[in-house]
């Protein structure tokens, strides 16, 4: 059996040498906040994926030697550094996908969305320039409070006329591998083996792990569920006091915008059954957008795929999320609306 890189298992490509890339199409990723915490950790790990041809890194400052480094590295990709205003078309242009870890991080005592109103503007001013130069490219969107500008960046792009919807996602899959993690640890089950699907959103309550579809199934008390839901919740807050002010979550956030960004791409490919969790629009529930397991495909979200069966416990925590979330997307769609 011959091994195409397009059917690599999600995470592998890390763990490989000598991979072939010649049944890999070209792809464009450019990662705009390149030089930061998360930032450059992701511009390696997207290094080291064989889907990347062409791999731009921007940010305001420091890209040159984040892309110089990184472009040492003996893998497929051709890398460039792009830095200020000036050269964010050309980072853009021809870009298949586009992940956005620009903007400021939390430190103790804050929520995400303490961070609105620097990052709404940062978010709204690289959204612009996506909807400009490179329209068809998939948006990845790291850059919090998510719940808010998910829908800051839809609302730019409808305002420039090139909003598609498959095309917008919301980076949750920090609250998938925390989940996957915590839930190894208690159900004593190999963590390869576990897939756990986050729903919601993606701050505190409105994270919601759906451990009763947990698998490997593993008997665990309601206490232990209870205990695994609120540490998935907080995780973000765990390494936010851990990092005592410099900053949240850089490493596994890197390995999980890795990961989505990778799944992006075998999805742009054509490789059948690709689902995440995102933050995507949809109808799944009454909100504008919600985070759901989605399939990707050759034009990004293919289909949103619904709860499933809810246990009692998550059900009440759906209801519990609802309005804290609803408020977060309408306080996102109305600034771009005020301003543009
Ligand atoms: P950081 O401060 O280390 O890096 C941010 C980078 O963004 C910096 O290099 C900065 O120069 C750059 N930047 C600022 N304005 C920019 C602009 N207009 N254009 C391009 N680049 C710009 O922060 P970090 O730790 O990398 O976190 C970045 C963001 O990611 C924060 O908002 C944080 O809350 C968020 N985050 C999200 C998740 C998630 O699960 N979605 C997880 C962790 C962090
Ligand atoms: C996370 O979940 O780690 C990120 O959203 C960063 C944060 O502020 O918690």
């Amino acid at each position: 059996l011959r091994r195409s890189s397009t059917v690599a298992p999600s995470s592998s490509y890390v763990l490989r040498r000598g991979f072939s890339s010649e049944s890999a199409p070209e792809r464009k990723v450019a990662i705009l906040g390149a030089a930061g915490g998360i930032g450059q950790p992701l511009s390696l790990l997207m290094k080291l994926n064989p889907l990347v041809s062409k791999l731009a890194l921007y940010d305001i400052a420091g890209t040159p030697g984040v892309a110089a480094d990184v472009s040492h590295i003996n893998t497929r990709s051709e890398v460039t550094g792009y830095m200020g205003d000036d050269q964010l078309k050309q980072a853009l242009e021809g870009s298949d996908v586009v992940v956005i870890p620009a903007g400021v991080p939390r430190k103790p005592g804050m929520t995400r969305d303490d961070l609105f109103n620097i990052n709404a503007g940062i978010v709204k001013s690289l959204c612009a320039a996506i909807g400009k130069y490179c329209p068809n490219a998939l948006v990845t969107m790291i850059s919090n409070p998510v719940n808010s500008t998910v829908p800051i960046a839809a609302e730019v792009l409808k305002g420039l006329g090139v909003y598609d919807e498959k095309k917008l996602l919301g980076v949750t899959t920090l609250d998938v591998v925390r989940a996957k993690t915590f839930y190894a640890g208690k159900a004593k089950v190999n963590v390869a083996e576990v897939n756990v699907p986050v729903v919601g959103g993606h701050a505190g309550i409105t994270i919601l792990p759906l451990f009763s579809q947990a698998s490997p199934r593993a008997n665990l008390s309601d206490e232990d569920i209870k205990a695994l839901t609120k540490r998935t919740q907080d995780g973000g807050t765990e390494v936010v006091e851990a990092k005592a002010g410099k900053g949240s979550a850089t490493l596994s956030m890197a390995y999980a915008g890795a990961i989505f960004a990778d799944a992006c791409l075998k999805g742009l490919n054509g490789v059948p059954d690709v689902v995440e969790c995102s933050f995507v629009q949809s109808t799944v529930t009454e909100l504008p957008f919600f985070a759901s397991k989605v399939r990707l495909g050759k034009n990004g979200v293919e289909e949103v795929l619904g709860l499933g069966s809810l246990s009692d416990f998550e059900q009440q925590g759906l209801e519990a999320l609802k309005p804290e979330l609803k408020s977060s997307i309408e306080k996102g769609i109305k600034i771009p609306r005020r301003n543009l």
